[in-house]
């Protein structure tokens, strides 16, 4: 049975820690998917860490449906959660109304999130209000770094402190399920926490978030060309596949791979048969 978003929403009531990571393929989904994650989420992050973008901005909707279906199929377990990339639900409710019910329908996950606060209320009330579960990110949004001027704390002077609790309160108040706060100082996220009843999920948020949320590559030590301060590597593994890779290479040009080990044999007399007739 997969995880619902009562079963999330209950967590934060019986003060459960939550889990939860993103996923771009297959195999990374059902690894995570079998670890008990409950939560996975298709960033738009995967301009970044997966399609080599250098921020989340050139992300497309058919780009992420196409990774969404592919983690769907590698879930069995843990609740979806499609990130709707830049410009899809900003011009009208109709317009994110019709594009989350892509990930929903095409994609075939469990819900969508949106970056925003008190500017993307009407379309999560709308979408929340259609059957769509809404997960709401606040404070850094990397699709918004223009205009943030850069990937940096939020929420440190007041006015934005007051306005992140704010828009906290009103995603709660217009539906949404959960809420990302993302790199927000420790004592902000606990008051929010604290404030609204559905669970926050952190990313260099501090450790009193309901739960928290990373990107995959970065606590495998698979994508290295910049690592976040709030990232901890519990692998290696870009190391471990360079060693690989390098290996193999290696092998290939002495000749020493492949051997009779990896390969098929056939009836020698067959062979012999066809030599002498050519
Ligand atoms: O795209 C993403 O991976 C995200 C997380 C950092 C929350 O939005």
């Amino acid at each position: 049975m997969r995880v619902t978003i009562s079963e999330i929403k209950e967590m934060k009531q019986k003060k459960e820690k939550i889990p939860m990571l993103t996923a771009y393929d297959y195999i990374t989904a059902k690894m995570v998917d079998e670890a008990d994650v409950p939560l996975i989420l298709v960033g738009d992050s995967l301009g970044m860490v997966m399609l080599g973008y250098e921020s989340t901005i050139p992300v497309t909707i058919d780009e992420m449906l196409h990774h969404t279906k592919a983690v769907v199929r590698g879930a069995k377990k843990a609740l979806v959660v499609g990130d709707m990339p830049f410009m899809t639900y900003h011009a009208s409710v109709s317009d994110a109304l019709y594009n989350a019910a892509k990930f929903i329908q095409e994609g075939g996950a469990q819900a969508v999130k949106l970056e925003g606060g008190e500017i993307v209320a009407e379309a999560v009330k709308r979408l929340t209000a259609c059957g769509i579960p809404v997960m709401g990110h606040i404070g850094l949004t990397p699709q918004s770094i223009y205009q943030l001027g850069g990937f940096k704390v939020q929420g440190k002077v007041p006015e934005r402190a007051q306005r992140l609790l704010k828009d906290a309160c009103i995603l709660e108040e217009a539906g949404a399920f959960a809420v990302v706060l993302e790199c927000t100082p420790a004592p902000l996220s606990k008051l929010i926490t604290q404030r609204i009843s559905i669970p926050t999920i952190g990313i260099g948020a501090g450790p009193d978030c309901d739960g928290q949320v990373q990107v995959i590559s970065d606590i495998l030590g698979l994508y290295t060309d910049f690592v976040p301060k709030h990232a901890k590597r519990y692998a290696r593994l870009a190391d471990e596949m360079k060693a690989a890779i390098v290996d193999y290479a290696a092998e290939v040009k002495s000749a020493s791979f492949p051997t009779m080990k990896q390969s098929y044999t056939m009836d020698e007399s067959i062979i012999e048969e066809l030599a002498q007739s050519t």
